[in-house]
């Protein structure tokens, strides 16, 4: 009785504490190493819900962001992520705020502290031209809402979220998305997941009400406003396929993304169910030069329907951007320098395409011409050579796509097909909605082969020189001279 009577009192003692325990402001990041103002600390957000109006011909916008979060510890005041624009109000739970902005760093002071643990709703109303007036010490390829004349699109990969709405724009802090985007009746709207409802507005404007019921980071979001046709494909297992293309190019895309069916079937075999409620491409009218793996609905600009796209062949592009679906947006990176877990394994993925559809001669043949590449003076370059550890100002150089892609080929010929292709589904699964390392990668190639690969990641990953092709492996250079000779 007495012990009782002494456990209760020290446990109120310690409840009080608890309690007692100080307010204080929200870590103005997350930590990553690259960018220590991407994200904020002290709370997670469950869901943005981003009610925008855009007007295509003044490149303005008028929003309010809705965001439903958890207070991680007990906070006095928090950050988000935002770039631009006139504010007009800022509330937290119905009440409006004091807030200051600086630079990427927007801090609301609260005047009643939240609780650790607690659910908290913040909203932002704003307006302007996006990217106005706005100097980003992160602009390293991110652009945010991009306006091209005729249409909209957004591309955010880094740090561009932030240009266009209050966020926690890192990878680490996921959440779920509606959009009701309202723009002029002729134009359509095309977003991530599914599209819930199309309604008129008031003075001749349509809502589009786009929503996702998975995790996503901020930078996978998107809003594509154009002049848009939407055709319709099945996927495996009934998966809803739904492309935007440009209408006077709709059938040129119709026929170029016809694929997309059997590189999911492929794709889904090799790394596991396709992850999302469904998938299609957007292409926008416009030559962007490069396309980005926005989630649910990959982005493309107009030169993907042409014959010179990229200067190579469509099919691997449309590949590569669906194969981040599995790694990117399923398995986001823990941290920017972690980027060759995307682009690496995206990269890797048009060569399995490419196996599947031509055979073993022809992927041999195209890891042969990457592995000259990547052992050409350009990508020995000791700045950019080693795909683990890419400078933060070019998170996307080709050493990163290339040689990342060419590390799991020689994981492949070092540890033999059956291991490797068992640790691509294990991997995915085990990350799969969440965040990865590459030191988690690395533990599950272990575990799964049952090998020590210290030596050899760090030799691919980040080491200047490039490694020697593994052993049981087509032996590229050596094998061409041997066949002379014998010739
Ligand atoms: N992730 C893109 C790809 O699949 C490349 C990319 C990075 C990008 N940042 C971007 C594309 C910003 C458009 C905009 O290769
Ligand atoms: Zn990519």
């Amino acid at each position: 009785m007495r012990k009782l009577l002494i456990i209760l009192v020290i446990g109120c003692i310690t409840a009080g504490a608890a309690l007692a325990q100080t307010a204080r402001p929200g870590d103005a990041g997350l930590g990553d190493p690259y960018f220590p103002l991407l994200g904020n600390g002290g709370y997670d957000v469950q869901h943005y819900t981003i009610d925008l109006t855009a007007d295509v011909e003044d490149n303005t916008v008028l929003a309010t962001v809705t965001i439903d979060a958890v207070a991680t510890q007990a906070l006095s005041a928090f950050n988000l992520d935002f770039l631009g624009f006139f504010v007009a109000d800022v509330t937290v739970n119905g009440k409006r705020v004091v807030y200051e902005r600086d630079g990427r760093e927007m801090t609301l002071f609260l005047k009643e502290p939240l609780d650790e643990g607690e659910a908290f709703t913040t909203t932002v109303t704003y307006f302007g031209v996006p990217g106005e007036g706005v100097a980003d010490p992160y602009d390293v390829f991110g652009l945010g809402w991009a306006n091209y004349g005729d249409g909209v699109f957004v591309a955010s990969e880094p740090a561009g979220a932030a240009r266009w709405f209050p966020a926690n724009d890192h990878p680490l802090d996921k959440a779920t998305f509606t959009f009701r985007i309202t723009v002029p009746e002729e134009y359509v709207v095309a977003a991530n997941g599914l599209l819930r409802e199309t309604r008129a507005a008031r003075g001749g404007m349509m809502t589009y009400v786009w929503e996702t019921e998975y995790p996503m980071a901020t930078y996978l979001a998107t809003v594509n406003i154009g002049d848009f046709v939407r055709q319709e494909d099945e996927g495996p297992d009934g998966l809803p396929i739904r492309n935007y293309f440009p209408a006077q190019l709709a059938q040129r895309g119709t026929r170029v993304f016809e694929n997309q069916p059997r590189m999911l079937a492929l794709f889904s075999d090799l790394f596991g169910p396709y992850p999302f409620e469904a998938y299609g491409a957007v292409v926008v009218d416009t030559p962007l030069g490069f396309a980005l793996e926005t989630q649910t609905l990959s982005l493309f600009g107009r030169e993907v329907l042409s014959v010179f796209s990229f200067g190579r062949d469509p099919q691997s592009v449309i590949a590569h951007e669906l194969a981040h679906q599995w790694f990117g947006n399923s398995v986001s990176p823990a941290s920017w320098q972690d980027i060759w877990l995307n682009e690496g394994f995206a990269t890797y993925a048009q060569a399995l395409w490419i196996e599947h559809e031509r055979g073993a001669e022809a992927l041999a043949d195209y890891m042969r011409g990457l592995y000259a590449y990547i052992s050409s003076p350009a990508l020995q370059d000791p700045r950019i050579a080693a795909p683990g550890s890419p400078p933060p100002e070019a998170l996307f150089n080709p050493s990163v796509y290339q040689r990342g892609g060419w590390t799991l080929h020689a994981l492949r010929l070092r540890v033999g097909d059956e291991a490797f292709f068992e640790i691509l589904p294990t991997y995915y699964q085990r990350f799969a909605y969440g965040n990865a390392t590459t030191e988690d990668f690395i533990a599950v190639a272990e575990e799964v082969s049952g090998e020590d690969l210290d030596e050899f990641f760090r030799a691919w990953l980040y080491e200047t020189e490039v490694p020697p092709v593994p052993e049981m492996g087509l032996p590229p250079v050596i094998e061409d001279e041997e066949l002379e000779q014998a010739g």
